[in-house]
């Protein structure tokens, strides 16, 4: 598992604890999503590289450290938009570009209906977000969308995973680094992270 990085830290966990509550509130399980989100900010740009700027303190002048590269975050739609927000607050100046997918409810096939995308994002770090790396079938399929148009720099961040899921994504896409909050334990029958969280975008948006 060694692209993996699976949080882990009390503040992220207690957070979950409470989305996967099935007694949370829509407002209360939307509010928590995107502050996990604004949280996972932090250990998913630990890597950016950065640049050197000149600049001048109001005491003299010095040399100090910027991000290199642009970044953009893409969701997938919908339960990606849940996280956006949290991950906007903390880097403000990344654009934001989109990736429709739904499962078929059968064959839990992705379906894309959706994508557009910021004009630089070649040369920027993509953070493709969705809270659910169930079987691993709508990230791939996202990354490869963003890999036809020549993205090279992807990271994939989710909340909850698998094993199934990150065993999908690691065989498919092996430079693509993962960041999840949790790995649970397996995959049920209906395509469902069990104990997961449910359904997250029927969660988020109270479609259910
Ligand atoms: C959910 C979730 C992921 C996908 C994960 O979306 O947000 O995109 O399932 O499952 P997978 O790893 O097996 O592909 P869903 O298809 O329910 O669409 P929605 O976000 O519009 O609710
Ligand atoms: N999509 C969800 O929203 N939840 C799961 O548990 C699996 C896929």
């Amino acid at each position: 598992m060694s692209n993996v990085v699976i949080l882990n830290h009390p503040l992220v966990n207690h957070k979950l604890t409470f989305i996967r509550s099935k007694d949370t509130n829509t407002k209360d399980f939307r509010e928590n999503v995107g502050e996990i989100g604004g949280l996972m900010a932090y250990e998913i740009s630990r890597d950016f590289k950065t640049k050197k700027l000149e600049i001048e303190t109001p005491i003299c002048k010095t040399t100090s450290e910027v991000l290199e590269k642009k970044v953009v975050i893409v969701p997938i739609l919908r339960a990606g938009l849940g996280m956006v927000e949290g991950i906007h607050n903390m880097i403000p100046n990344a654009k934001i570009g989109h990736i429709g997918l739904y499962r078929d409810e059968e064959t839990l096939e992705p379906k894309e209906y959706y994508a557009k995308f910021p004009e630089d994002i070649k040369e920027s770090v993509v953070l493709l977000v969705d809270p659910m790396l169930a079987t691993g079938g709508s990230a791939s399929a996202a990354i490869t969308m963003l890999k036809k148009r020549g993205i090279k720099d992807i990271k994939y961040v989710g909340l909850v995973g698998c094993p199934e899921g990150i065993k999908r994504l690691q065989k498919d896409h092996p430079d693509v680094n993962i960041y999840l909050a949790a790995c649970d334990e397996k995959l049920n029958e209906k395509g469902y992270i069990v104990p997961g969280l449910g359904d997250c975008g029927d969660r988020l948006f109270g479609t259910k």
